[in-house]
């Protein structure tokens, strides 16, 4: 009962056009050419753009404009000093053949909390939820049919004014492209944790979605990389100590059989698949843990034959199984995948809600109106 209200709300939410929005369309698609055999991550994009900028302390001039570079003053105040703020979503195409965009309001709350911290206006969801339904509707047939494959929605925002001293931007602008996706990952990864380095500290800005913390994590995974592994795990930045989040996902843990994953106190990306698999794991009746967990438990948990999965959630990444673990020259070897449980159990049943072969009882999808 919950979940139809809640769906026919949405239906009459989203369903309007947006006041004021500006529409220029290409005049030829691009879809044609593209190739979803040979699809690598995050580098093919569909063939429009919402765009709208803050002036005046105030969002205006929505547009949908085709697809193209943004013309930008060397003085750009974020190139400086940061002010910059993203998000990462997915569209997907259900097997009935109708779209849906899976749990954008929180995305939106998201977007807002990292604002606020690097002390940018908010964005009204008119223009962050009504740009983003207008903007799928336009490219819905980039919403690639394949099971495995999305349209991957980035929006972002960032500081326009320029100037280089140094203080909030007072102008800004916000946009959101889409770019269809296969898998980010085509295998269980091989992870390392960061021993050297930290990615985020307490009261830092660890928990929001802003692009320095991930320019910050460039220098150690590229050495990492170096060494042959695929991404870093990051531990807390006061005693690096207790396991915190991978490059690009949160973590999950089996030790026996409970799941355990980081709390979320200021220094991890609220993850909203994390969230998904939380709740999705509850309700399968696993017993699942939020709290700190240290890297000696991890290790200690392997070594007494207790560390049955490990995984990494994020929109990207989706349930991305870890293969083995380093730490400081030892490296744990986890089971093979087929044979985790929890793992498999929770990434099969978030791609069966979004691709609609299963009930969503969460109200998770958001349809994408024609
Ligand atoms: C996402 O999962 O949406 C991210 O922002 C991470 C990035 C690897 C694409």
């Amino acid at each position: 009962m919950y979940f139809c209200e809640t769906f026919n709300k949405r239906i009459f939410a989203l369903n309007h056009t947006m006041q004021g929005l500006h529409t220029t369309r290409v005049e030829g698609s691009r879809l044609p050419q593209i190739d979803f055999d040979n699809l690598p991550f995050g580098s093919t994009f569909a063939d429009h753009m919402f765009v709208c900028d803050y002036r005046d302390g105030k969002w205006c001039d929505p547009r949908i404009l085709p697809y193209q570079s943004l013309s930008l003053s060397p003085a750009t105040s974020a190139l400086h000093y940061g002010q910059s703020i993203f998000e990462g979503l997915k569209a997907f195409r259900q097997n009935n053949g109708r779209s849906v965009v899976f749990r954008p309001e929180d995305n939106h709350k998201r977007m807002n909390k990292s604002a606020e911290r690097l002390c940018m206006p908010a964005i009204g969801k008119e223009f962050f939820m009504d740009g983003l339904m207008e903007l799928l509707r336009i490219d819905e047939a980039w919403i690639p049919k394949p099971q495995g494959f999305s349209l991957y929605v980035r929006p972002f925002m960032f500081a326009t004014d320029e100037y280089v001293g140094i203080r909030p931007s007072e102008n800004y602008r916000f946009v959101i492209f889409c770019c269809p996706v296969g898998r980010y990952y085509q295998s269980a990864i091989h992870v390392k944790v960061s021993d050297d380095y930290v990615r985020a500290f307490p009261r830092g800005t660890g928990y929001a979605k802003v692009a320095g913390n991930y320019a910050a994590g460039m220098m150690p995974l590229k050495m990492a990389r170096q060494q042959g592994f695929d991404q870093l795990v990051w531990l807390d930045g006061r005693e690096m100590k207790y396991v915190e989040e991978s490059g690009t996902m949160n973590l999950f843990f089996q030790i026996d059989q409970t799941l355990i994953t980081p709390i979320a106190d200021g220094t991890i990306l609220e993850g909203i698949t994390r969230d998904s698999v939380i709740r999705m794991a509850k309700d399968a009746g696993y017993k699942v843990e939020v709290r700190k967990i240290s890297i000696e438990e991890v290790f200690e948990a392997y070594n007494h034959g207790r560390l049955l999965d490990m995984f990494g959630t994020g929109t990207a990444a989706t349930v991305a199984p870890i293969s083995s673990v380093t730490y400081k020259g030892f490296r744990m070897e986890l089971r093979p995948t087929q044979e985790r449980d929890i793992s498999q159990y929770l990434g099969k049943q978030l791609e069966q809600i979004r691709t609609g072969e299963i009930a969503d009882p969460y109200g998770w999808n958001v349809p994408v109106m024609p």
